[in-house]
């Protein structure tokens, strides 16, 4: 492929490429507050907005035709559980049975990776450790749309919907294929390091930050009794929300952050998607500040929007 004679990698320029696109939106969005009824600001907005932050979003009828139910979020989970269920189940034959890949996942591969260079491989226990953990937080995730949330009848972009069904198939490939020279053919426990379990760690104390935003979020529309009372937006308080609006997105940024510890820090591709994650759930954090600013009179000065104190 013609990047791999330059040293680059397909899934690194396309990382690179997304986390450049949602940076340019968070600070066009910023700057082009003033011009509320430009056309092409609405249809900006359309495509950057989704669920309660779409709410107050004056839209010309027919960019209402690209509407899918935000409720649909489990299909995302549902296909990553499959998918990453699927290319984890691959990695163990090829790791316990030393039976190569499937010839089309092969031919994915070689466009998909370049070897890297003997200092970045990570340990063979990283990448399968990724994977199960990309799977555990994938089922959490569908179990809390299924069972927790409390969905209203908000809506998203039919390119938000497409992109999240895209989203973890590209991102079960890019654990198995970023760091296609993995080091270490010893057993796998001989390759835990101090890194796999730090990297848990974080990973375990964010999943639970994350429940719990989303518990408190579907209390917001409960009563006493745990059936839904009402579907409107609330000021939500409680654990984490006292410092930020959007716990549950500090905590995606930390689930991913936990993963790149899990890989050694040694993987720069992963290092690509955190950035990606940050600037995504940035632009998504800003907007819903700014929606309860706008709504609650009352809402406390000192919250921030996504990382508590900073931002
Ligand atoms: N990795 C990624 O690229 C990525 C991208 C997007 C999201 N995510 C993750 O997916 C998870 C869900 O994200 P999201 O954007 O859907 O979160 P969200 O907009 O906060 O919605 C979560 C749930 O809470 C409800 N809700 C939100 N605010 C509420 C309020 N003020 N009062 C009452 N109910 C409220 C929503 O109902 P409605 O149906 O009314 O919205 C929905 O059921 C997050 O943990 C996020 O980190 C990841």
């Amino acid at each position: 492929m013609i990047w791999s004679l330059f040293g680059l990698s397909f899934l690194n320029i396309l990382w690179s490429f997304l986390a450049c696109c949602f940076l340019v939106a968070l600070c066009v969005h910023n700057i082009w507050k003033k011009y509320e009824t430009c056309r092409l600001y609405v249809l900006f907005q359309d495509l950057i907005r989704y669920g309660k932050t779409k709410t107050n979003l004056k839209r010309e009828k027919w960019l209402r035709v690209f509407d899918v139910p935000k409720r649909w979020f489990w299909q995302f989970y549902a296909i990553s559980v499959c998918w990453n269920g699927f290319l984890l189940v691959i990695n163990l034959n090829l790791i316990f049975q030393h039976q190569l890949h499937l010839s089309w996942l092969s031919g994915i591969s070689d466009i998909l990776s370049v070897v890297s260079s003997t200092d970045n491989q990570v340990p063979q226990l990283s990448t399968l450790m990724v994977q199960l953990l990309l799977w555990i937080h994938s089922l959490r995730r569908l179990l809390e749309c299924l069972c927790v949330s409390v969905f209203s009848n908000g809506s998203m972009h039919l390119v938000q919907y497409v992109f999240g069904l895209a989203y973890y198939i590209i991102l079960g490939l890019t654990v198995l294929f970023s760091d296609h020279g993995v080091k270490g053919s010893g057993s796998l426990l001989l390759q835990m390091d101090w890194f796999h379990v730090a990297g848990f760690g974080l990973f375990v104390a964010a999943s639970l930050l994350q429940h719990q935003s989303t518990v408190l979020l579907a209390k917001l529309r409960m009563g006493k009794s745990g059936t839904v009372e009402t579907l409107a937006y609330s000021m939500p308080k409680g654990g984490w929300f006292e410092l930020v609006s959007c716990p549950h997105y500090f905590a995606e940024l930390l689930i991913y952050i936990s993963l790149s510890l899990v890989l050694g820090g040694l993987s720069l591709t992963w290092w690509l998607v955190v950035l990606y994650v940050l600037f995504n759930q940035a632009l998504a954090a800003q907007l819903c500040h700014d929606f309860y600013v706008s709504k609650y009179e009352l809402y406390p000065k000192h919250r921030k929007a996504f990382i508590p104190f900073v931002f």
